[in-house]
């Protein structure tokens, strides 16, 4: 099982890479039936908020010796600032009033979303506002492995192909959200900006989640960080082909995480109202795009939709849609490329709606 998953992400990393022609025949040669890739348990799964361990937490501070570049970018965004600011700003005073909350860094009712949790000699602390590991998962056991060339001395550029399947899976393998499948980072932000804590906004009186929020237009402003590919010589915009499966995987993310805010919604008022509302509306966007792009596997996302009552108290119904979602959401990063997607060019925010 594991196997062919492992196949099918280092053939999304090939398909991503330009490779696309001769791997598609790999794959078919693999023998991946569609019933087969669809009975593939995906490891990850249940993991999507697990990989957040405060005990894996290594804090920025190991990434910037290596990303600093990207640590100069992060510490201009409000994901870094809200450290130094949530608790000066008075709406957050009052949500946390009304909650009963005490200490903002260390009631989980605020950190799961505002801070970066590590376990430190003092206890489990809040080091950073929202920061690399929050997107990109805690690190601990996939830092040594994700910029591993092949062993002491082999550079970049000596890498083999091979090898670099193997890095990169492997760092997924162990807890990394890796850019390579552009699915694991939309998870990321949707598990936060579609804030599914029905206590803290029907209590508390916390925005509902970002409505407005869409993945390219949120990501490649003013927190764009894309140094690695240009070998730390610019700061680049994705490639369009990437943009627009990055766009149809946020739709789909948009999809898995109302669904979530939905299955956790006990009571008829702002939280359940709007979690169901948005993911009535996540589902009309990618019906949409799916009458242009085609792809069997939003069908199959739809179909999970179909099936599913957005009402109150249907936790187990909605949890177990989601994560239907959620496999055929990384397999769809992994699969389809940008190239596939040019039918949807012309929906994609334009630079100047960027953040
Ligand atoms: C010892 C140096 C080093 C450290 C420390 C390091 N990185 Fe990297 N990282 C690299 C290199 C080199 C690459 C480029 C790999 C490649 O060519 O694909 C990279 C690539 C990445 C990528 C792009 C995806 C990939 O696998 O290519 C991400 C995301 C990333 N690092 C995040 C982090 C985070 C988050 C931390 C801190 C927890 C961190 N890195 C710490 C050296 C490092
Ligand atoms: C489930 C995730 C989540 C939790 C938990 C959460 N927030 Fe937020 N919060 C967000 C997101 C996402 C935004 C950004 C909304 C936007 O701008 O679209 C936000 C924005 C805010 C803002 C407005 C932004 C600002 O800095 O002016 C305040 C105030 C705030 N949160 C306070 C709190 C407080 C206090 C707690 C704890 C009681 C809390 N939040 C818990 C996700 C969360
Ligand atoms: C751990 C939770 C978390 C994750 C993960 C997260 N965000 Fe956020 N984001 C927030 C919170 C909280 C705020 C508001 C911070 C504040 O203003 O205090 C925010 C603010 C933002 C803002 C600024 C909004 C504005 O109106 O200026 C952008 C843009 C943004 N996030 C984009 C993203 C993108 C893109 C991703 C995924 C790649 C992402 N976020 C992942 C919690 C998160
Ligand atoms: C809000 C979520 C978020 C945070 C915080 C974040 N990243 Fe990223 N990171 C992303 C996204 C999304 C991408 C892919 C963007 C794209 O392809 O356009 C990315 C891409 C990368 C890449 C690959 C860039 C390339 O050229 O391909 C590296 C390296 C990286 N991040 C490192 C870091 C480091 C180090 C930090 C902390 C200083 C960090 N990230 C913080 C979301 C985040």
């Amino acid at each position: 099982m594991t196997k062919i998953l492992m196949l099918i992400v280092m053939l999304g990393a090939l398909l991503s890479l330009g490779m696309a022609p001769a791997d598609r025949e790999v794959q078919q040669s693999a023998g991946m039936t569609a019933a087969e890739t669809s009975a593939t348990a995906d490891p990850r799964d249940r993991k999507w908020q697990l990989n957040l361990d405060p005990h894996k937490v290594l804090g920025s501070e190991s990434c910037a010796k290596c990303h600093a570049a990207e640590t100069q970018v992060w510490k201009s965004t409000p994901h870094h600032r809200t450290f130094l600011l949530l608790h000066r700003n008075a709406e957050a005073q009052a949500i946390a009033d009304r909650l009963g909350v005490a200490a903002f860094k260390q009631d989980s009712a605020c950190t799961q979303c505002h801070y970066t949790m590590q376990s430190t000699d003092n206890g489990l602390e809040a080091v950073a506002g929202i920061s690399c590991e929050s997107c990109h998962g805690a690190a601990r056991d996939w830092i040594d492995k994700h910029h591993d060339y092949g062993g002491l001395g082999v550079t970049r550029s000596q890498e083999t192909t091979q090898h670099r399947f193997k890095r990169l899976s492997e760092s997924i393998n162990h807890g990394m959200r890796n850019p390579i499948n552009v699915y694991l980072l939309a998870q990321s932000c949707y598990r936060c900006h579609t804030v599914p804590d029905e206590r803290l906004v029907n209590v508390g009186g916390h925005k509902a989640g970002s409505l407005d929020f869409e993945i390219v237009s949120w990501s490649q402003g003013s927190l764009r960080h894309n140094f690695v590919r240009s070998h730390g010589e610019a700061n680049d915009v994705s490639s369009r082909e990437r943009l627009r499966q990055m766009f149809v995987a946020g739709m789909i993310a948009d999809l898995e995480f109302s669904l979530r805010a939905t299955a956790a919604a006990t009571s008829k008022a702002e939280f359940g109202l709007t979690a169901a509302k948005r993911a009535d509306r996540a589902a009309k966007r990618l019906a949409a795009a799916q009458k242009l792009v085609q792809q069997p596997l939003l069908e199959e996302i739809l179909a999970v939709y179909g099936d599913v009552t957005l009402k109150l108290n249907n936790h187990q119904q909605l949890t177990q849609a989601a994560d239907q979602v959620n496999q055929l959401g990384i397999r769809f990063a992994a699969t389809v490329s940008g190239r596939d997607l040019s039918s949807i060019e012309g929906y994609i925010p334009a630079s100047e709606r960027w953040k």
